[in-house]
């Protein structure tokens, strides 16, 4: 059986290797700064005993090599990439210019205060946006990541609780949430609780209503929904928290859907964090280095991370953790990833009002033309009006021999990004789809043609779909083998035989 990794299209980087990187000898002249061996500086006892093991090879060659690994790459500069959940959206490259204009980009984070007053207003303004945008009373920029703004939300949350001398230890969690939110419950010290969702993928409010009591920290609620359904009894949700004495939380990844209709903050919400990748331009961090800015009401504020961004007549300055007894600390480096910050900054105020208000209307436009165009070959997940992104079941295809990863697979050869799959998972053969404000109708159409033909070659022979991708650069692999037998290190070649 021939290899999935098509290995001719390009060597790993060590297998370019040569001593001396194969550049030639006194290309550049040699150094005339006296060098002043680091080793002088380090004590003996830390000095590594060998070089690293690093391949060798000329600036020319490494460059190449990492270019041509990117163009075998998805992207959004290069495909549609119609991923739900963690989408990928489009990022202006006006946001990216202005990000980098000397000013920002040549400034440290150990300045003093009165130097980089500039900054801390464009800091201290995306603040006021988010509140403006969120209805919440106080915005911290901290958080890494939107599974960051999770842990640092339930942290403030915590605190909170703490503060009023309760202890309060479960976490209720719908099961249509993302896997970050348990995760993040769990990294936060807290015990999940699961609630069902109802036949329109809703909280189940005699679920809820069940296992509220006295230990209930909070409920984690994504509004709209990982279905792309907006949470439509989310006031009474609320009030049923509150007379418990637990907190609303929202994950407010999906805030793109609700910009400028309505405010997280006046249906109740007492903290939510905001994925400013995928409603703010700015690159998804994964982890980081992004931006999940939290948003609190008021009685939270005190809790918030270190440092803050304050206001002082006309100065800015960063308050530390003696000025804030009950903060509960720094959860990171300095004051967040100012890049991605400013980059959200700049796509907020380009739109202003009524453009963040168009994103809404466009996100979910588009997210309903392509359901309309998809759900008569396609079982729907859930009945129910979608918002900024759809489910698809593939349980029909399934019948017929090929699989939601099958058709994923196929739309690689076809030359889309593949949707979300397997997720949320109260839907069977789930696909996730989230086309996002930015595209033209013209690409929508082709992908929705592409979807159709796929669901047509499963009607007649489901093998033209399970055998895909065979153009790609990686082709089937062999999940399982990859699962129980994992490669992770590239071993050098015995002389005379192929390293693997
Ligand atoms: C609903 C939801 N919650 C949380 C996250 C986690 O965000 P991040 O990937 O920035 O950690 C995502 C991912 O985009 C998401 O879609």
């Amino acid at each position: 059986m021939s290899s999935p990794i098509r290995t001719d299209l390009e060597p790993l980087i060590f297998e370019r290797s040569h001593p001396g990187g194969g550049v030639p000898k006194a290309y550049f002249p040699p150094s005339d700064v006296p060098n002043r061996p680091v080793d002088s500086l380090i004590p003996p006892s830390l000095l590594a005993e060998k070089p690293p093991l690093l391949p060798d090879v000329g600036e020319l060659d490494a460059v190449r090599h990492f270019t041509r690994l990117s163009q075998m790459n998805f992207s959004v500069d290069t495909n549609f990439y119609p991923l739900g959940s963690c989408t990928m959206k489009y990022n202006p490259k006006t946001c990216d210019q202005l990000s980098i204009l000397p000013g920002f980009r040549w400034t440290h984070p150990y300045q003093p205060d009165e130097t980089v007053q500039g900054i801390l207003e464009v800091l201290h303004t995306t603040e006021q946006a988010l509140c403006q945008v969120s209805g919440m009373d106080a915005i911290s920029l901290h958080p890494a990541a939107g599974a960051h703004g999770e842990l640092t939300a339930l942290l403030v949350i915590k605190a909170y609780h703490a503060s009023r001398g309760e202890k309060r230890t479960k976490v209720l969690i719908p099961d249509s949430a993302h896997g970050t939110n348990p995760a993040s419950c769990t990294i936060a010290g807290e015990d999940t609780v699961q609630l069902v969702s109802n036949r329109d993928g809703q909280v189940d409010l005699d679920d809820l209503k069940s296992k509220l009591g006295p230990d209930v920290a909070c409920l984690m609620i994504t509004n709209p929904n990982t279905l792309g359904v907006f949470e439509k009894n989310i006031i009474k949700v609320a009030e049923m928290l509150h007379a418990a004495g637990a907190l609303l939380y929202m994950d407010g990844a999906n805030l793109n859907a609700l910009l400028g209709k309505t405010r997280p903050g006046d249906f109740g919400v007492d903290v939510l964090h905001f994925n400013l990748h995928k409603t703010f331009a700015v690159p998804h961090g994964g982890g980081g280095p992004g931006a999940g800015p939290i948003g609190v009401r008021a009685h939270l504020e005190p809790f918030l991370p270190v440092p803050r961004v304050v206001k002082e007549g006309r100065k800015y300055r960063l308050q530390r953790e003696a000025e804030r007894p009950q903060t509960i600390g720094q959860l990171r480096s300095f004051y967040g990833s100012t890049g991605a910050l400013i980059r959200a900054y700049v796509y907020i105020r380009s739109l202003g009002p009524q453009g963040l208000k168009d994103i809404a209307e466009n996100a979910v436009l588009n997210a309903n033309y392509l359901l309309s165009r998809l759900k008569g070959a396609y079982d729907l997940g859930y009945q129910g009006r979608a918002l900024h992104e759809f489910v698809l079941s593939a349980d029909r295809q399934k019948a017929k021999g090929a699989r939601a990863l099958d058709i994923a697979k196929r739309l690689l050869e076809l030359g889309y990004y593949a949707p979300t799959i397997y997720f949320p998972l109260i839907v069977h053969e789930a696909i996730m789809i989230e086309p996002t404000e930015t595209e033209s109708k013209q690409t929508l159409d082709e992908f929705a043609d592409a979807m159709l033909k796929i669901a047509r070659d499963i009607e007649e022979d489901a093998s033209r779909v399970t055998a895909a991708p065979r153009n790609m650069p990686v082709t089937r692999l062999d999940e399982v083998g990859a699962a129980r037998n994992p490669v992770l290190r590239w071993t050098p070649p015995a002389a005379g035989q192929a390293g693997s």
